[in-house]
C-alpha cells in the first residue's frame, strides 16, 4: 500500500528551503527527538528533519509526560538547528516554533498559543513543542525542535485519559488533512520564522507570538520551574527574550522562565 508520507515526496516539496531539504523518514521510533539528537551528535546538518509515522515513547515537555503517538494519523517530527546565538536565547526557539505552527494551523481552524509550548484549539491541546539543546562551552552545538500535531486522529481514538484536554485538526474541521502537505508547509513556516529569529532576534517574533495568544490579562498559576510553591499573577505578556511576565498581587513584575502554566477562569 502506498504510504501517505514518503521521504522523496516530502523532499520534493521542501527543496530549496532552510528546513526539510534532507528528510529521515521512519515507520516507527521511540522518539523523533531522540533520533534527531543522535543524528545531530554525529554531525547532521542544520535543517535536517526526522519524521516518523508513529512513536513508541513520544515525550512531552514536562518530566515523565508521554506524547500519545499512534500510527497513520498525526505528525511527529524533529528539526535539527545549529543557531549561532547564545545558549540563553535558545528557549526563544520554542516560541518561534509556536508562531510557525500557529500560523500554519490557523489556516485550518482558529488556534491560540499558551506559553511556552502549547497550541490550543477551542481550549484543547492540538499541538505541542519539545525543544532540547546541546552546547559546548558557551556555544550551542545544536538544538532539536520536536513538534507533534494531532492531525487526522479521530476523537474516539484520542486516549480516554486525555480526551477532555486534547483535540485534532480532524475533530475541529471534520476533514482529513494530507500529512505530507502539512509537514511540508510546517517546515516552510518554521524556516521563515527561524530566519526572522536569526536575523533580527526574538524581539521581532514577539508581537506575532502575542497576537496568536490570548493569555494577556488572564490570571495565571505557575507550578514547578524551580519554585517550591505556585506563583500567581496576571499575565502581562512576554519580554524580548520570550520570558513570561506576570503582575503579582503587590503589582510587582514576576519573570517566569519555566514551569507548568494553568490559566485560571475569569480574573
Ligand atoms: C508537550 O506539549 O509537552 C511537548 C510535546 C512534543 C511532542 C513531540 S512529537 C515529536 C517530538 N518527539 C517527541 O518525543 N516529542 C516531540
Amino acid at each position: 500500500m502506498k504510504k501517505d508520507i514518503e521521504k522523496d515526496a516530502l523532499e520534493d516539496l521542501t527543496r530549496g528551503g532552510i528546513i526539510g531539504g534532507k528528510v529521515h523518514f521512519l515507520d516507527s521510533i521511540d522518539s523523533t527527538n531522540n533520533y534527531a539528537t543522535l543524528l545531530a551528535s554525529r554531525g547532521a546538518y542544520e535543517g535536517e528533519v526526522v519524521i516518523s509515522d508513529c512513536q513508541t515513547a513520544g515525550r512531552g515537555r514536562l518530566r515523565g509526560r508521554v506524547w500519545h503517538s499512534p500510527p497513520g494519523v498525526n505528525l511527529y517530527t524533529s528539526v535539527i538547528l545549529r543557531p549561532d546565538v547564545a545558549p540563553e536565547s535558545a528557549p526563544g526557539l520554542t516560541l518561534v516554533a509556536g508562531v510557525a505552527v500557529a500560523e500554519l494551523l490557523n489556516l485550518y481552524c482558529p488556534v491560540s498559543l499558551k506559553w511556552p509550548n502549547d497550541i490550543l484549539a477551542n481550549g484543547k491541546k492540538i499541538s505541542g513543542i519539545l525543544t532540547e539543546m546541546r552546547g559546548f562551552g558557551s556555544k550551542i552545538d545544536f538544538v532539536v525542535i520536536g513538534i507533534g500535531i494531532n492531525v487526522n486522529m479521530d476523537p474516539s481514538n484520542i486516549e480516554e485519559g486525555i480526551r477532555s484536554v486534547s483535540t485534532s485538526l480532524k475533530e475541529q474541521t471534520s476533514k482529513d488533512i494530507s500529512r505530507l502537505e502539512l509537514a511540508a508547509a510546517l517546515y516552510c513556516s518554521l524556516g521563515k520564522w527561524y530566519r526572522v529569529f536569526i536575523e533580527d532576534g526574538f524581539a521581532s517574533v514577539r508581537d506575532s507570538w502575542l497576537q496568536s495568544s490570548d493569555m494577556v490579562g488572564k490570571m495565571v498559576e505557575v507550578t514547578g520551574g524551580g519554585c517550591d510553591f505556585p506563583q500567581r499573577g496576571i499575565c502581562k505578556g512576554i519580554d524580548d527574550e520570550g520570558i513570561l511576565m506576570l503582575l503579582d498581587d503587590e503589582n510587582r513584575t514576576v519573570y517566569v522562565r519555566s514551569g507548568d502554566i494553568n490559566i485560571k477562569k475569569g480574573r
